[in-house]
């Protein structure tokens, strides 16, 4: 059987045979891009994807509130209830990793951004702070900084691995900006940019979508592509041959990210964790924030839509509501957890679904803008691994210091360019008065570089006994040095 009777067949067989309709009118070239598409979609596969998808349509609809207990009291730590001296010495356990290069970044930046409308990758945006750097930049800056504490409190000089997983869209941008700014001051073997995989669309009745006549159309397979990407671009191999033993992995849009937190990790590795969630609390019970509790024995996360305001609204004793660990995207990995997942469950990974207004091309051939959702995508998410964990943890930190996320437009609400850049400025105001600055009038409008300071530390020495006035950027001292084309402030 020739090759494209073989694909005919197979297409035939998994009731897709539409994707060649228009073989007889196509060009060569066209004819070559369509079975290259073809060629890099397992059939059988995602048609069973579409199978599971559609059975996780109705199993959504119901509550699990009977299913669902609170992570025990021993496994859910939190900074605020934890004494400084043991603070410390989950960061002194974090640095130690950090110095002995055992800690790489996963960074998942290969979502769309919808939401916030910008058409460059979410990392480029500039949030209009006083000195214009790029969310990439504050991360890449953090990453700096914690080598360099991890060396003053070990002597020793580690390496951290960013590992940056971007998509179709948003790779070749990322890889231009990260070279166009000079790596931002890293290393630039310590950056490895990676493409996640994607998915066809589909119609509601199963049919792969073409949007055009030799194109199948395809999106990103969701923040949980990250295990399949690991492994088939061969990262994992590269995790493993650099040494490195846990990973923190983190959304790109949270722009108070602590990037390779060595607390976080440290909390982890003293817990001897697999695999670890790092939650903010609740603010309120009908917050849109999953939260990280067992269904019947295992460790998810559960969105609000899935629990009855009863249950949102349960309390502890301390008043603390009882399902309150929000997840935030921000996660720690063992790596010997991530081979797991990649070699052995990641085909169990489950399957979300978003109905879409998905373009197509009709029976003629042309392309149509649906008007309604005409279609689904899919898309696994990260935290779906948690059922796997042997020992998952997970770790509470204050909202006001860790997390400020990046979603939408100015004009929206809330997470938007203006809440990102008042969030940092409440923190880096905090941070001065702490180390005994001031302000001639508050709220203040201030910056602290990361390359100065990672988490407030190192300041006192240039604050201390000073009143400062709005703008104020605080900069290291060798950090106009840097070059940062078109970027400096
Ligand atoms: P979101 O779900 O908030 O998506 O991603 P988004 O792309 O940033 O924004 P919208 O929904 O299109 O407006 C949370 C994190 O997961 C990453 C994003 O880059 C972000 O860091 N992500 C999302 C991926 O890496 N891949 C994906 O396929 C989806």
């Amino acid at each position: 059987m020739s090759n494209l009777n073989k694909i005919k067949s197979t297409l035939q067989q998994y009731d897709q045979a539409h994707i060649l309709q228009f073989w007889d009118r196509l060009t060569e070239d066209e004819r070559k891009s369509l079975l290259q598409d073809i060629s890099e979609i397992d059939i059988e596969e995602v048609c069973s994807y579409f199978k599971r998808a559609v059975e996780s349509l109705a199993e959504d609809q119901e509550k699990l509130d009977n299913r669902l207990k609170p992570i025990p009291p021993h496994l859910y730590g939190a900074v605020s209830r934890t004494s400084p001296a043991l603070l410390s010495s989950y960061e002194e356990t974090g640095l130690i990793q950090v110095s002995e290069s055992k800690v790489g970044v996963l960074l998942m930046a290969g979502g769309q951004g919808t939401r916030l409308g910008s058409s460059k990758p979410k990392g480029m945006y500039d949030v209009g702070l006083p000195s214009h750097k790029s969310l990439y930049q504050i991360q890449a800056e953090r990453i700096k900084r914690l080598t360099q504490l991890a060396q003053e409190s070990t002597g020793k000089t580690g390496r951290i691995t960013w590992l940056i997983m971007t998509s179709e869209h948003t790779m070749e941008p990322t890889l231009n900006f990260f070279r166009k700014h000079n790596f931002f001051g890293l290393n630039k073997d310590d950056v490895i940019l990676f493409e996640q995989g994607l998915l066809p669309c589909f119609t509601f009745d199963g049919k792969i979508i073409l949007d055009k006549q030799y194109k199948v159309s395809r999106a990103p397979d969701g923040n949980g592509g990250l295990y399949r990407a690991l492994r088939d671009r061969k990262v994992l191999d590269e995790i493993e041959r650099r040494g490195i033993k846990y990973l923190h992995a983190h959304s790109v849009d949270n722009i108070l990210v602590k990037v390779a937190d060595p607390v976080f990790i440290g909390y982890c590795v003293q817990k001897g964790a697999d695999c670890a969630a790092k939650v903010v609390e609740k603010a309120f019970p009908s917050e849109a924030l999953g939260v990280v509790c067992n269904v019947d024995g295992k460790y998810q996360v559960v969105e609000y839509s899935e629990l009855t305001q009863k249950t949102a609204e349960m309390r502890n004793n301390d008043g603390r509501l009882m399902f309150s660990a929000g997840n935030i995207c921000n996660h720690f990995f063992t790596l010997d957890f991530l081979k797991k997942i990649a070699y052995k469950h990641e085909k169990e990974l489950k399957l979300h679904v978003a109905k879409k207004k998905i373009p197509y091309v009709d029976a003629s051939g042309n392309l149509c803008i649906p008007e309604k959702p005409n279609g689904i995508k899919m898309e696994k998410f990260v935290f779906d691994v948690f059922s796997f964990s042997e020992n998952l943890v997970v770790w509470e930190v204050n909202r006001d210091e860790e997390f400020s996320a990046l979603k939408n437009a100015d004009g929206a609400e809330k997470d938007t360019p203006t809440t990102a850049r008042k969030d940092i400025y409440s923190l880096h105001e905090k941070y001065i008065i702490a180390a005994g600055g001031n302000f001639e009038s508050t709220p203040a409008v201030c910056e602290i570089s990361p390359l100065l300071s990672y988490a407030g530390e190192g300041l006192e020495n240039i604050v201390k006994t000073k009143t400062f006035t709005s703008p104020l950027l605080l900069k290291a001292d060798d950090e106009s040095s840097i070059v940062l084309n078109g970027n400096s402030p």
